[in-house]
């Protein structure tokens, strides 16, 4: 059945070539006392940096630059809201990946709180205000350019935790293709996984409905499509817009309306192994992707896989429910394998020395996340690991 849903994101998009020219028009209401937060040097590599710079003259500018993927509290967080308080700043101007912006947005309302912002991520204490956001993103993946949400690590508790609120969508965000052709194979197939398991997170419910279903599945299509390509030719306008255009609806809810929760199990799996090991968000869920859905499959979530697999995989709907279910898992694992992502943990540098540790990490951050399409429990979590080795 249908759910009852109440929608609204007030982040504006500007998409296309050459956007980024329209910023000042943006950032003028916003006040003169700009944050650019950044990351690595990519931004000063691909000339985006200059523009900025040049763009904005007259803006009185503070830096914030260094904040690293899986971005820490500590100290890129601490840092933007002590610069933040420290001058008075108006709006934050993010300019990057996913990491940058989730990163600012935990300034954003770090900056309009008395307290340890910590406080804050982990709900303690509910923000009131926030700082506006505007964003140009740089990398196609995480749909932070389109949500309330960012994802904040704190090293000595290996925490990697979502934070969500309504006042952290950003005011606008900017995406412009080009400026992903400079993004790595590795961060491209990366990013394209991040975004497909933001689908399949919301594909697999107990409530769902044709209007959402025909949405995830056509964001796959494109994803599966357009990758190998934006890999091969880096400078392909049309693929790289493509997926920076399908990644753009991966975390706002519009996948799901109408669905009953899922509670991103995948999500909350990824997110233990970025937080003890550090390693990139996609190629973690690449590589729990299949792992997961070959443990869930029972005779109540068949349906959901026979529906992608004929749908999405064109596999023949007169074979029986359990081989479509089958080669469905393998299609999602070869797709993955084929964009060069690594499809098992000790590619990227995990062993077996502390998936129980993990599993129990996970156990509790689900408990907090609600109702759940497939309950897990720590020897389950622990099992998926295991076989994700
Ligand atoms: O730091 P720089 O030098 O900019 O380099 C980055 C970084 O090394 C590089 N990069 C970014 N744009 C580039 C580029 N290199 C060349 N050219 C460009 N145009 O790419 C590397 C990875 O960047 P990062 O921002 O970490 O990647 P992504 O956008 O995938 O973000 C990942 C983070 O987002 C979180 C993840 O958990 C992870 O911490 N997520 C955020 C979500 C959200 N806010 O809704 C949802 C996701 O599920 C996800 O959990
Ligand atoms: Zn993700």
């Amino acid at each position: 059945m249908i759910q009852n849903f109440d929608y609204y994101t007030p982040t504006r998009v500007i998409f296309g070539k050459g956007v980024v020219d329209q910023l000042p028009e943006v950032m003028k209401p916003l006040g003169k006392r700009v944050l650019l937060t950044y990351g690595g040097g990519s931004i000063k590599r691909n000339g985006l940096y200059d523009k900025v710079l040049d763009l904005l003259k007259g803006y009185e500018i503070t830096e914030l630059p260094g904040i690293e993927p899986n971005p820490k509290y500590n100290p890129s967080v601490l840092d933007g809201v002590r610069l933040c308080k420290e001058n008075n700043i108006d709006v934050i101007l993010s300019v990057g990946g996913g990491s940058v912006l989730d990163c600012s947005k935990a300034i954003a309302a770090g900056a309009k709180y008395d307290g340890d912002p910590w406080d804050l991520i982990t709900y303690k204490v509910k923000a009131q205000a926030a700082l506006p956001i505007v964003d140009i993103m740089t990398l196609a993946a995480t749909g932070s350019e389109y949500d309330a949400g960012g994802v904040i690590s704190r090293t000595e508790t290996n925490d990697k935790i979502p934070y969500i609120d309504p006042l952290l969508y950003p005011v606008c965000s900017f995406l412009d293709p080009t400026y992903t052709f400079t993004v790595n194979a590795k961060h491209t197939a990366a990013g394209v996984a991040d975004a497909f398991n933001h689908v399949l997170e919301q594909y697999f419910c107990s409530d769902h409905n044709m209007v959402a279903d025909g949405f995830c599945e056509t964001l796959l299509r494109t994803l599966i499509h357009f990758a190998p390509i934006a890999i091969a030719h880096p400078d392909d306008y049309q693929a790289r817009a493509e997926i920076m255009y399908a990644c753009m609806y991966g975390c706002n809810g519009i996948l799901a309306l109408g669905n009953s929760p899922s509670g991103w199990p995948m999500h909350a799996i990824e997110h233990a192994l970025s937080a003890y090991y550090d390693i990139t968000h996609g190629e973690g869920l690449a590589i729990i992707t299949p792992r997961w859905m070959r443990h869930i499959l029972s005779e109540r979530t068949m349906e959901r896989f026979v529906s992608l697999g004929t749908h999405l995989y064109g596999i023949d709907p007169n074979l029986p429910d359990a081989e479509i279910a089958e080669m469905t898992i393998d299609r999602t694992y070869k797709f993955f394998e084929s964009i060069g992502l690594p499809m098992h943990l000790q590619q990227v540098g995990i062993d077996n020395s502390r998936l129980r540790e993990m599993a129990q990490h996970v156990k509790e951050d689900v408990q907090q996340s609600g109702p759940q399409y497939v309950t897990l429990t720590v020897d389950d979590v622990e099992g998926i690991l295991a076989d994700s080795l």
